[in-house]
């Protein structure tokens, strides 16, 4: 991989040339071809879609079918089992809004608060209970796992990555202990999906959530995977126009799932925009995306533990790298990054309970994608280095 060539094919660099974008874990720069699909499709195919009987209607809707199916390969779906929504947040709502099972709920602590609320909601709603598993140097606990999963768990949602330690969790365990247990799992995959192949058939989990603008994609692009014959049973999240096969005055039938969770106008550009984000990571191959930040991210790691002050939270193996400076608060090392043209996130990282966990009131988050260079990483590092000794001295 050469992401000083890479990084030619992303325009915010022209703009900004001097820009170490280290933030990618929140949201991911768009290369040409992603912009110029959702451009082209707005100069060229814009039309709604499913319903029109024109050539245009038609070729709308084809580059929508077009996108979903472009999206369904990335993962090994089919294209029925991919449901494209807004976001990791979105996917997860419609599932516990939608989703109806028996027994109780496990969480992980370290859970992204968009995939821990809507399962807490419902839990309250319906009076289910909840147990989370624990972290254990930045994964979760199988142990706990053996622990919390048992026969009156129904349903386990999991992060296959976390946006706080940038490490993978022992899923494929975890997804067994629970279908041991007749379990379903929902497995978030915001952080996974943009780093590394993912396999839905291989990895067996039963639904699956990632956000488009996470690798590459537009913003208010996500997908959620479902199992065609749970997707079936499942109530729609939300009713309206092209989700229907007929609607009477006393009786409505809905379509099959994907369009039966998809109600009113979909974002088609954006589905198409991210189809082209798919095409982009897949030239590069997904075995090379995660070497590459894996790389990036041991460097960063490496390089911190030799400076005063500072404490990786991160384990080995990351690919991302959130630490923690004993002399400043997160915000505050973070400016002195922005300072030097260097963009992190710091704060609590949507991981409220796990911060509490850390016993830190947050943390510095620098992740590395594609077009990140070992040059990103010097300046970083170099700046950590600076805001280390400032806030010493003070
Ligand atoms: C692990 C994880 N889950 C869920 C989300 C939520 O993603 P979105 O804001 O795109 O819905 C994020 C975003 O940072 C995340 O890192």
């Amino acid at each position: 991989m050469k992401p000083e060539k890479i990084r030619e094919d992303f325009p915010i660099f022209d703009e900004r040339p001097e820009l170490a974008y280290l933030d990618n874990a929140a949201t991911s720069q768009k290369p040409e071809s992603v912009i110029d699909a959702v451009e082209n499709f707005y100069r060229e195919n814009n039309s709604n879609i499913g319903r029109g009987l024109y050539e245009l209607a038609n070729d709308a809707t084809q580059a929508y079918k077009d996108a979903r199916s472009k999206v369904a390969g990335f993962i090994n779906a089919d294209s029925d089992e991919v449901i494209f929504v807004r976001n990791t947040t979105e996917a997860e709502n419609l599932l516990a809004s939608s989703l109806d099972f028996e027994g109780g709920i496990v969480l992980s602590k370290m859970a992204h608060h968009s995939e821990q609320l809507p399962w807490r909601r419902k839990a309250d709603e319906e009076d289910k209970n909840i147990e989370y598993l624990g972290t254990e140097n930045g994964k979760i606990s199988i142990k706990s796992a053996k622990d919390k999963i048992d026969e009156d768990t129904g349903l386990v949602a999991i992060s296959h990555i976390s946006n706080v330690f940038g490490a993978e969790n022992p899923v494929e365990e975890i997804i067994e202990i629970a279908h041991d247990n007749d379990a379903l799992v929902v497995l978030d995959a915001a952080q996974s999906a943009p780093h590394r192949p993912l396999d839905v058939k291989d990895i067996d989990a039963d639904f699956v959530a990632f956000s488009g603008h996470k690798m590459l994609g537009p913003s208010g692009t996500g997908v959620l995977y479902g199992k065609k014959e749970l997707l079936q049973d499942m109530r729609p999240y939300q009713v309206g126009g092209g989700m229907i096969n007929s609607v009477e005055h006393d009786e409505v039938k809905y379509a099959d799932a994907p369009e039966r969770f998809e109600a009113g106008t979909p974002n088609v550009a954006g589905a198409v925009g991210l189809a082209a984000a798919v095409e982009y990571l897949e030239d590069i191959g997904m075995e090379n995306v995660s070497a590459h930040s894996k790389k990036l991210a041991e460097k960063m790691i490496g390089g911190l533990e030799e400076i005063e002050g500072i404490d990786v939270i991160s384990p080995e193996g990351a690919n991302l790298v959130s630490f923690t400076c004993e002399y400043a608060h997160p915000h505050d090392v973070a400016e002195v990054l922005n300072q030097h043209g260097v963009a992190v996130r710091a704060g609590h990282h949507c991981a409220q309970p796990q911060m509490v966990e850390l016993d830190v009131n947050g943390a510095t988050r620098a992740s590395p994608y594609i077009y990140n260079t070992e040059e990103d990483v010097e300046k970083f590092l170099e700046s950590v280095r600076e805001a280390s000794e400032i806030f010493n001295a003070t």
